[in-house]
C-alpha cells in the first residue's frame, strides 16, 4: 500500500507554534504537508463536485449567464467571450514575456564585489529588498493557484490568473537570479519574512486573506463568503501588487538611475510593469464583481476597506523607515509617505471609494515612466535575448 493513502486517514497533531510562525505559516502548511494535503485534497473534491470544475448542464453556453462569480456556465469553454478586457489583458501579459537570464548582471556582481561599488545604505537596501520579493512572489502565486483561481467562473478571467501564476514564477526566479548572481546568504534572504519585522508585519497583514480563501472548505454562494471573496481580492490587487511593492521597486530602479546594478534595476522594471498589470487586471476583476453583485458593497464592508488601505499604507511606511534609515539616492523615508498616500488614493478611487488623503501628488513622477516600458525602451540595455523562442526553433 502506498504510504500517502495511510497518510490521508491520518489527523495531524498540532504542534504549538510562536505567534509569527502561526501568522506565516498558516498559507505556507496548507500547500506543504503531505498530511494537510491529503485532508484538503478531499474537502477539495467535494467542493469541486458541487460547483465549478465539470459543466453542469449539456446545454451550450450562453454568453448573457456568465458571471465572474458563482457562474454555472461551462468554465472550460473559453468562448463565446463575455470579458473581452481580460482576454486582451490576457494578450498584452504574452506580449510582455521575459526571462530573468536574458538580463546580463556582470555589471552588477562587479559593483556588489568592489569594496567602494556602493554604500553600506545601498547594500541594506538591496537586501531588504531581496528579503521581502524572494518570498512575497510565492506568496502571490500560492494565493492565485490555491485560492482565487477556483473561485472565479469565468474562464476568459481564468486564463488571465494562469498566465498571472507563470509570471509570479518568473519573478520569485528573477530574486532567486539576482541573489545567485551577487552570492548572497540564501538563508538569510529567504528568511527575512520570518526574521526581519518589517518584512515581517508586512507578510502577516497579507496571509489571513490568502487563508481565507484557500481554505478547503470555503465557497461562495452566501453574502459573507463573497464578501470574503472580494476582500481578499481587494488586498491582493490593491494593497499587496498595487502598494507594497512600490517602496522596494522605487529603491531599486532609482539605483538604476545612478546607473548602479543596472541589470538588478532592468529586472525590476519588467518585474514593475507584470505587476502593474496583475494590479489591473485585479481592479478590473473588483469592479466587475460590484457590478454583478452590488449587494456585496455594503457601507461597512467600505468602511472595513478603507480601515484596510489605512493599516497597508502604515506598513509600508514602516518598512520604508527600515530600509532607509537615512537619506539615500536621493530618496529618504518621508518622501515615501507622501507616495504611498498618492497611490492609496488612486487605488482607492480606482474600486470607486473616496480618495483616503485628499490633496496628495506624486514625489516620483518618474516611476509612471518606468511602468510604460515603450517610452523608456532599452533604459538600461542589458537585456541579450538568448534563450531559444518559438521563433528560434528549427524545424528541420
Ligand atoms: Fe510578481
Ligand atoms: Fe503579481
Amino acid at each position: 500500500m502506498l504510504v500517502w493513502e495511510d497518510d490521508s486517514r491520518t489527523v495531524p497533531t498540532p504542534v504549538p507554534r510562536t505567534a509569527p510562525e502561526q501568522a506565516l505559516g498558516s498559507a505556507r502548511a496548507a500547500v506543504s504537508s503531505p498530511s494537510s494535503h491529503a485532508v484538503a485534497a478531499a474537502a477539495h473534491a467535494e467542493h469541486t463536485a458541487a460547483s465549478s470544475v465539470v459543466a453542469r448542464s449539456e446545454r451550450r453556453v450562453n454568453v448573457a449567464e456568465k458571471r465572474i462569480i458563482n457562474g454555472q456556465t461551462d468554465v472550460n469553454q473559453l468562448v463565446p467571450f463575455k470579458y473581452k478586457w481580460a482576454w486582451e489583458k490576457y494578450l498584452a501579459t504574452c506580449a510582455n514575456h521575459w526571462m530573468p537570464q536574458e538580463v546580463n548582471m556582470s555589471r552588477d556582481i562587479a559593483t556588489w564585489k568592489d569594496p567602494n561599488g556602493l554604500t553600506e545604505d545601498e547594500r541594506r537596501i538591496i537586501k531588504r529588498n531581496l528579503g521581502f520579493f524572494v518570498t512575497a512572489d510565492s506568496l502571490a502565486a500560492n494565493n492565485i493557484v490555491l485560492g482565487t483561481y477556483r473561485h472565479i467562473t469565468a474562464p476568459e478571467a481564468r486564463q488571465f490568473l494562469l498566465r498571472q501564476a507563470f509570471e509570479e514564477a518568473i519573478h520569485t526566479h528573477a530574486y532567486q537570479y539576482i541573489v545567485e548572481s551577487l552570492g548572497l546568504d540564501e538563508g538569510e534572504i529567504f528568511n527575512a519574512y520570518h526574521e526581519v519585522a518589517s518584512i515581517r508585519e508586512k507578510d502577516e497583514f497579507l496571509i489571513p486573506f490568502i487563508d481565507a480563501i484557500m481554505d478547503p472548505t470555503f465557497k461562495t454562494g452566501t453574502l459573507e463568503a463573497d464578501q470574503t471573496l472580494l476582500r481578499s481580492i481587494i488586498v491582493f490587487a490593491c494593497l499587496m501588487e498595487g502598494l507594497f511593492f512600490y517602496v522596494g521597486f522605487t529603491q531599486i530602479l532609482a539605483l538604476g538611475r545612478q546607473n548602479k546594478m543596472t541589470g538588478a534595476a532592468e529586472q525590476y522594471q519588467y518585474i514593475l510593469r507584470d505587476e502593474s498589470m496583475h494590479c489591473n487586471f485585479g481592479i478590473d476583476l473588483i469592479n466587475q464583481i460590484k457590478l454583478e453583485n452590488p449587494q456585496l458593497w455594503t457601507p461597512e464592508f467600505k468602511a472595513e476597506i478603507r480601515t484596510l488601505f489605512e493599516k497597508a499604507v502604515e506598513l509600508e511606511y514602516r518598512y520604508a523607515e527600515d530600509t532607509m534609515p537615512r537619506g539615500v539616492l536621493g530618496l529618504n523615508a518621508s518622501m515615501f509617505k507622501g507616495y504611498l498616500r498618492y497611490i492609496a488614493n488612486r487605488r482607492a478611487t480606482q474600486i470607486g471609494l473616496e480618495p483616503l488623503f485628499p490633496n496628495e501628488e506624486n514625489p516620483f513622477p518618474w516611476m509612471s515612466e518606468m511602468i510604460d516600458l515603450k517610452k523608456e525602451r532599452n533604459f538600461f540595455e542589458t537585456r541579450v535575448i538568448e534563450y531559444q523562442s518559438g521563433g528560434a526553433l528549427s524545424w528541420d
